[in-house]
């Protein structure tokens, strides 16, 4: 164990770091589309009592744990499920919320580098231009994530990909408190001032009643679909940062008498506010305005990338003020806010990695950063050069889906079994500024742990995530990696090596840091 771990500096701090790691991607570009997609208003049922009895108990129970973990040196899930539970099996389970924050981010700072491209054709007003038409709006997207377009000689995705690469692993070197603690500070009130500005914007567009009545009206029939109760719930679970672990280390870095109960539940209402109220507000009904209620169901049906990338911008550009256009100052606000809510979130799932290596390895910070940022430019690459093969779907699948469906269950059970009713509240409620009232217990012990459970085996029955796996609706194709062509099953079975081996890495360093443990202080946590 370190000497000493760091700590946040203020309660604020956690709390705007915690909200950060939540707003995200999620919040501005899937929610409005799987709203949209999914009965409108009634989406909002399932997607309530997918918070109430999984999102708000699971996010209170991962702080519970991580404070604990972090009590005894122990910031990643290998080591604060190992000191939980006693038995080896924990640590090597706590692995996948290591890998899978990773998966994640393998994807999701590529797209963040898209971001970071868009601001620059924003500002060059390359973008103004481009966007007068779905047609060069769509080409102007393809070419750039297709590295067609090209930027001081380099294709510009790969470019931008490298700053945002750096930036990240940037702000993880300079460590909890002067990096990810500071940066939260700046950026999530920043964040706040660019979402009210579109906010207030689209609130005074001429009929937005219409488009805020198209997307919530409710549409009940939906709520017998399974497909959408997986919809609301996978949402609760990445718009949170919840089963992915990251909350798990960043609570390990709070005091052991500082509150938990109100920090997480405000870190959860920031998110709900930055989502339902903003994502939910800025998106969709300003489609519906500019594009039909029409062409707003095909932008939904598109997917995330199109509403934000092609669709938005298209829109933003007939922004006016008092009869001046301010459309590319619309479009720049809206890359810069993604921007923002991205960064924040993707050092969120950078952490438990770094963590693990610095509590449970033993390096230092900086050594940390030199083992992971490498091991994470390759996947980052795999899926750059890989996306139009599928490798950016095999990370969705695992990174995305399984991991967090799975790490959020196991994390579920295991407080349930090992910490308990009574304990469990006590842990949370210790330095409590709202103390948890007793009669949440059975929730948060029983029914957020069964849930989970009925979800994981009917995600995989009925939610085609077993299919997915199996491959079974793949459709053959020839793709072509960096040149070379194979059939999309071989690259499929390639990229899923490639992960495996990944995994299997974090296993031995698992193996190797109890060992190593054990030889130094004669005990295995
Ligand atoms: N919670 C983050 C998001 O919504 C990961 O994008």
């Amino acid at each position: 164990m370190q000497q000493s771990r760091e700590s946040w500096a203020s309660k604020i701090g956690v709390v705007l770091a915690v909200a950060g790691s939540a707003v995200g991607l999620g919040n501005f570009l899937v929610f409005p589309g799987r709203v949209a997609a999914n009965g409108g208003g009634a989406f909002m049922i399932p997607y309530f009592i997918a918070l109430i009895l999984i999102g708000i108990p699971l996010a209170w129970m991962e702080w519970t744990m991580g404070r604990f973990g972090g009590m005894l040196g122990h910031g990643s899930a290998p080591g604060v499920l190992s000191a939980m539970v006693k038995r080896p099996y924990a640590r090597y389970l706590g692995s996948i919320g290591v890998f899978g924050p990773l998966l994640i981010l393998f994807f999701y700072v590529y797209i963040e580098s898209w971001l970071l491209g868009f601001i620059w054709y924003a500002l060059t007003g390359e973008l103004a231009v481009a966007s007068s038409s779905a047609e060069t709006m769509g080409a102007f997207f393809r070419d750039y994530i297709g590295l067609k377009t090209t930027f001081s000689g380099i294709p510009a995705a790969l470019f931008f990909f490298f700053i945002a690469f750096l930036l990240n692993f940037g702000i993880i070197y300079l460590g909890i408190r002067r990096g990810i603690e500071t940066i939260s500070k700046v950026l999530m009130p920043l964040l706040l001032v660019l979402g009210v500005i579109m906010l207030i914007r689209v609130l005074t567009l001429k009929g937005i009643s219409s488009g805020l009545g198209f997307l919530w009206n409710p549409d009940f029939s939906r709520l017998l679909d399974i497909n959408v109760w997986f919809a609301a719930t996978s949402q609760v679970f990445f718009t949170l940062s919840i089963g992915i672990g990251t909350i798990l280390t960043y609570a390990s870095y709070v005091k052991k008498q500082q509150d938990i109960v109100l920090s997480s539940l405000t870190a959860n209402a920031a998110n709900e506010f930055f989502e339902v109220i903003i994502g939910g507000t800025i998106v969709i009904p300003t489609a519906v305005i500019f594009l039909g209620a029409a062409g707003a169901q095909d932008v939904a049906r598109q997917g995330a990338m199109s509403l934000g990338f092609i669709t938005m911008p298209m829109i933003f550009r007939q922004f006016t003020f008092m009869e001046a256009n301010i459309g590319s100052i619309f479009q720049v606000l809206w890359f810069v806010l993604l921007f923002i809510a991205g960064l924040t979130s993707s050092i969120s799932i950078i952490q438990p990695g770094i963590s693990f290596l610095e509590d449970e390895l033993e390096l230092s910070k900086r050594k940390s950063v030199i083992v992971l940022a490498p091991v994470t430019l390759f996947y980052c690459l795999m899926v750059i050069f890989g996306m139009n093969a599928g490798a950016a779907d095999e990370v969705d699948l695992w990174g995305f889906q399984f991991s967090l469906l799975f790490f959020g269950m196991i994390e579920a059970l295991l407080f349930a079994r090992i910490f308990g009713r009574d304990r469990g509240l006590a842990e949370m409620n210790r330095g409590a500024d709202i103390r948890l009232p007793g009669f949440l217990t059975p929730v948060i012990c029983y029914v957020t742990p069964a849930f989970l459970v009925v979800l994981l085996i009917l995600w995989l029955t009925k939610g085609g995530g077993m299919d997915a796996i199996l491959l079974n609706n793949l459709k053959e194709a020839q793709v072509s990696f960096i040149g070379l062509k194979m059939s999309n099953r071989t690259f499929i079975v390639l990229v899923r090596g490639c992960l495996l081996l990944f995994l299997a890495a974090i296993n031995f360093a698992v193996y190797l840091a109890w060992k190593y443990k054990r030889s130094q202080d004669g005990v295995i946590q």
